[in-house]
């Protein structure tokens, strides 16, 4: 089970017509995503290709209304700036273009260690390809604030969090403060009920659930 699948299974699921991923690096996860229409974000991807937009993910969904008009999103991966901020910033702009039954994967929200999660705002290339940063506070802020989402995260490939309109299944109570001041040794204390973590068998079921 990676993010790749994950993604492709969603929209398969929900005969979803648009993709959108923020992050695209080398393409590895954008490129093999099997659908109609695709988009990508990346200020610096890695490879050419006319469906990429070349610059940041704030600067993409400024204009967005103006690029594409009317057009809602069925998944979102959101894999671009590790930090807390940017990807809760990302995970907002994006909701206001998500289709009545989409979904927002979020990928790096279970980092392995440590220095995976150093919240550093600074660039990936310089990070390495683990790092996760702080991303994983984007979870805990959106269990604790929103009562419309039903949020996990599948325990694979560095923790893949899957958002979508509906009842949570349970709420975290954290005031933004606190999760500002959260640390590493907080996440990896409290790992599962932070992040309502699921073992990757989980998603089968979570899959035939959906009508
Ligand atoms: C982890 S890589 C993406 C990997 C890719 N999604 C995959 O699964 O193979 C993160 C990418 O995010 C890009 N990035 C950094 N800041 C960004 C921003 N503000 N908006 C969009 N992308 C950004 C980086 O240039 C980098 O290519």
């Amino acid at each position: 089970m990676n993010r790749i699948a994950v993604i492709q299974k969603l929209l398969d699921k929900i005969h979803g017509k648009f993709y959108v991923e923020i992050g695209v690096d080398k393409g590895e996860s954008f490129l093999p995503i099997q659908i109609n229409k695709k988009v990508g974000v990346d200020p610096q991807p890695k490879f050419n290709d006319p469906r990429i937009y070349t610059m940041t993910s704030d600067d993409f969904f400024k204009s967005y209304p103006q690029k594409l008009p009317d057009q809602k999103i069925d998944v979102c991966f959101i894999d671009g700036m590790h930090t807390h901020a940017q990807a809760l910033q990302d995970f907002n702009h994006a909701f206001e273009h998500l289709s009545e039954k989409g979904f927002i994967v979020m990928h790096d929200c279970s980092p392995p260690l440590a220095a995976a999660a150093d919240p550093a705002n600074s660039h990936y290339p310089e990070k390495g390809w683990m790092w996760c940063g702080d991303v994983w506070k984007a979870i805990v802020h959106l269990r604790s604030t929103r009562d419309d989402l039903h949020i996990f995260v599948l325990n694979a490939d560095y923790g893949i969090g899957v958002i979508t309109r509906g009842k949570p299944e349970n709420r975290l109570q954290f005031t933004a403060q606190e999760i500002q001041q959260m640390t590493y040794a907080d996440l990896s204390n409290n790992r599962k009920e932070f992040l309502n973590l699921k073992n990757p068998d989980f998603f089968a079921s979570f899959l035939q659930g959906i009508s």
